[in-house]
């Protein structure tokens, strides 16, 4: 991919910037973020590139690749309910900080599929924030954009995500994972054994974290943090550790799944680091079943998935990323991971390898 290129073939003259970010794959840890926990992410080698350059206009001018059309929007135009807003959203942002004013050229190349759980709107925001930082010649750092692009999607958005996503895509680089504490954003890059086969796989269930599944989990989180009088779930002291018998359902089991995917994610992590395949996978295994059980997160073609990649012989499978259709992560020996995922493949035809 040559961003340069696209931009001058499309506008007729070269962008003034070019950035670019990569999606993530979420290897354990889901929906801790938002509850004070651990996760664990890894970049993909799939990556969004972003070229802008100023124009007069107080026009936003978008060009994807993925579409014919040019998209022109107002400066500072409200959202409207489609994926320009995830743009807009983060040159508004750019406005607000003093980084980029004013009407702007923008060309997009990607090769991260969207609606499939693997932060492509991240990578989107993220990369059109880093551009932007250049063209104001601000000095920032990671840390700082991945929280303004969780606010672009917590306020511009509206998506009460955490900020994993944004941490993952702004501080992995592919081979690697991210282990980040969510409750103080300390981290560590952690290098992926060489000889661990990851595979993404989609299940052919396209899914929308707008479209309020995601959100109605959220609030059950909160209602549970309430009731136990926390702030964060997955920070819990012994008192509100035995009050979470006396909550209802659904609370009760959405606070299970989040506590206890908390410390299988901070086990995972010193399995990785000890390249320990085994110990790794059986904690995805049983993170998926607390994701399907108690978080209700899952689905039946995914399930069947899942079931399936571990009967052909994967270590580890898991549901990844928001919940509710999307992609499965699944971890086998190196050495005979295309053979694995030709079989899968084979056996679900909607399935495809990410
Ligand atoms: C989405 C959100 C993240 C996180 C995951 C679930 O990817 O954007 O913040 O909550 O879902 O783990």
């Amino acid at each position: 991919m040559n961003q340069g290129n696209g931009f001058i073939e499309t506008f007729g003259r070269p962008p003034a910037i070019t950035a670019s970010a990569p999606g993530r794959v979420n290897l354990i840890g889901e929906h801790t973020d938002y509850n004070g926990g651990a996760v664990l992410p890894a970049a993909l080698q799939r990556r969004i590139q972003v070229a802008l350059a100023p124009q007069e206009a107080p026009t936003v001018t978008i060009k994807s690749t993925r579409f014919d059309d040019l998209i022109e929007r107002p400066v500072g135009d409200a959202k409207r309910g489609d994926w320009t807003d995830y743009a807009m959203g983060a040159l508004s942002k750019a406005a607000e900080l003093g980084w980029l004013e004013g009407g702007v050229k923008l060309h997009i190349e990607s090769d991260i599929p969207d609606g499939a759980g693997v932060s492509s709107s991240a990578a989107l925001i993220t990369a059109i924030l880093r551009a932007a930082s250049s063209a104001g010649h601000v000095t920032t750092t990671a840390v700082a954009i991945a929280k303004h692009a969780r606010a672009v999607e917590n306020d511009y958005i509206g998506m009460p995500c955490g900020i994993m996503d944004q941490m993952a895509v702004g501080l992995a680089d592919h081979g690697k994972a991210l282990a980040l504490d969510t409750s103080d954003l300390s981290y560590d890059v952690i290098d992926i054994p060489e000889d661990w086969g990851i595979a993404v796989i989609h299940s052919g269930v396209r899914r929308e974290l707008a479209d309020g599944r995601y959100k109605a989990r959220f609030e059950e989180c909160q209602a549970a943090a309430n009731f136990l009088k926390t702030e964060q779930l997955c920070q819990l002291n012994d008192a509100q550790r035995n009050a979470m018998a006396k909550m209802p359902d659904p609370l009760r089991k959405r606070a299970r799944h989040v506590v206890t995917e908390h410390k299988r994610t901070l086990k995972a992590t010193e399995a990785m680091k000890a390249d320990d395949l085994d110990t790794f996978a059986a904690l995805m295994n049983e993170s998926h079943r607390s994701y399907s059980q108690d978080f209700e997160a899952s689905t039946p073609a995914i399930d069947d998935l899942v079931n399936d990649a571990l009967n052909i012989g994967a270590k580890g499978a898991r549901l990844t990323g928001g919940g509710f259709g999307g992609c499965i992560v699944a971890l086998i020996e190196q050495s005979q991971l295309e053979d694995w995922i030709a079989e899968l493949l084979d056996r679900h035809e909607n399935a495809w390898r990410v």
